[in-house]
């Protein structure tokens, strides 16, 4: 069986970890080319991406280790400008796998759609109304996409509530739709523009906004660990984690950072495998302000053995078919490296990665601090903007953390002191 763990993967050469993650993954020659050449997004192909283009852009990417997901092993790809994220999601990991890894779960690709009606006279007797035409509004979304009806998905329910505004009650048609390995947005809207003509003329309203919800609560991926006191580094570490964590759950500007960390990680492979970063963003965080009060998204508890035990619950519409994923050279190569069959498989993946991400942040938090660990990248990146490359880089870097002083302008005075 193949394993996502390997013993000093970081001190290898980008040429010979890509050579490790070929054999993995089992990438072609050319595969593994697109990565070295900046030009394998094609102008033309980003030309047709977005608008306005005039040119790409470019960043850093790698890959998490020591995943193991449900008894499977990951190399989960990752697209981020911010340095220790990688090697904090593959130590968290790797203390997972030692009690098993990760286990997680998935409701179901489950998006819903809405659709705005304004001014209707009698907005209660309208709902009512909705309701008894659902058969009927199914079978219309249903038209609009039969590839995804003949490979099991589609609308399968309408929900419908008056929604109290500032500008009085309006109506609001929830269409709950099946998505598949696909994320949705286009499907969703579809259906919900293809259907708003008939729900206006029901309920003698007029129909405005037709689109996709990013709150999607029945599309969430669901993710556990458990963290051994022994790989934490003691029942001391379990508690301080624990106080933590408590400080995030009843602290919303602390559980804004706190989630923040744990999309370091849901972002970044989102990214790399050419998925909606902000239909993901948007979607975790209102998730974590359901209940009214902005909180942690995941969840910290001690068992029975005196172990930390974590989770993390969050809406994940991420897909393997259409968008970027699809059109993007490197994006196909990042989901074959991370060689999931579903996107209900990579959403659970990907949850498993915030809850790593998490807890590599809590914890650092909680004992040594972050900076330590980022100072000495920090300082690699600041010489290397000054100029210093090979040894010299090397004593530029060791200089400035001995002086404590991770500085640019420290950094050139090194530069220009050692050169002479
Ligand atoms: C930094 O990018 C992320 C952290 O701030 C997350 C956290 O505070 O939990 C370290």
């Amino acid at each position: 069986m193949k394993s996502s763990s390997y013993s000093g993967f970081f001190k290898l050469s980008p040429e010979d970890r890509l050579k490790e993650v070929k054999e993995f993954a089992g990438l072609s020659d050319d595969e593994c080319a697109r990565f070295s050449d900046p030009a394998s997004l094609d102008m033309g192909k980003a030309d047709h991406m977005i608008e306005n283009v005039i040119g790409r852009y470019t960043l850093p990417m790698s890959v998490a280790l020591n995943f193991v997901v449900n008894g499977k092993d990951y190399l989960i790809p990752m697209v981020t400008e911010e340095a220790s994220v990688v090697a904090a999601a593959s130590n968290a990991a790797k203390m997972a796998a030692a009690s098993g890894g990760f286990t997680t779960s998935y409701t179901g690709s489950i998006m819903i759609g809405q659709i705005q009606i304004i001014n209707v006279r009698d907005p209660e007797y309208a709902r009512v109304a909705i309701l008894e035409q659902k058969d009927k509004i199914i079978s219309l979304c249903n038209e609009k996409d039969p590839v995804l009806v003949k490979f099991g998905g589609g609308a399968i329910d309408v929900e419908a509530r008056v929604l109290p505004t500032a500008q009085g009650p309006m109506v609001i048609v929830h269409l709950i739709v099946n998505t598949l390995d696909a994320m949705g947005a286009n499907a969703v809207n579809t259906m919900a523009e293809a259907t708003a003509p008939m729900l206006a003329e029901l309920t003698g309203g007029t129909s405005y906004l037709r689109i996709l919800s990013n709150l999607a609560v029945r599309r969430l991926a669901r993710a556990r660990c458990v963290m051994s006191k022994k790989s934490l580094g003691g029942e001391d570490v379990v508690d301080k984690v624990l106080a933590a964590y408590a400080f995030a759950a009843s602290d919303p500007y602390r559980a804004t950072t706190h989630n923040k960390g744990i999309m370091n990680g849901i972002s970044a492979a989102v990214l790399a495998t050419g998925n909606d970063t902000r239909a993901i963003e948007a979607g975790a965080h209102a998730y974590a302000a359901r209940s009214g009060q902005y909180t942690s998204l995941s969840v910290w508890e001690k068992n029975a053995n005196g172990d930390l035990v974590g989770s993390l619950e969050l809406p994940m519409a991420v897909g393997l078919v259409g968008g970027a994923t699809k059109i993007h050279p490197i994006a196909q190569v990042a989901v074959k490296i991370l060689g999931v069959k579903s996107a209900g498989e990579m959403a659970q993946v990907f949850a498993a990665l915030g809850l790593a991400q998490n807890l590599a942040a809590i914890r650092a938090l909680a004992t040594e601090g972050i900076q330590k660990g980022h100072m000495s990248l920090h300082a690699r990146n600041i010489a290397t903007v000054a100029g210093a490359e090979g040894e010299l880089l090397e004593r530029v870097v060791k200089q400035m953390i001995a002086d404590k002083k991770v500085r640019l302008d420290y950094a050139q005075e090194l530069v220009e002191k050692y050169k002479g």
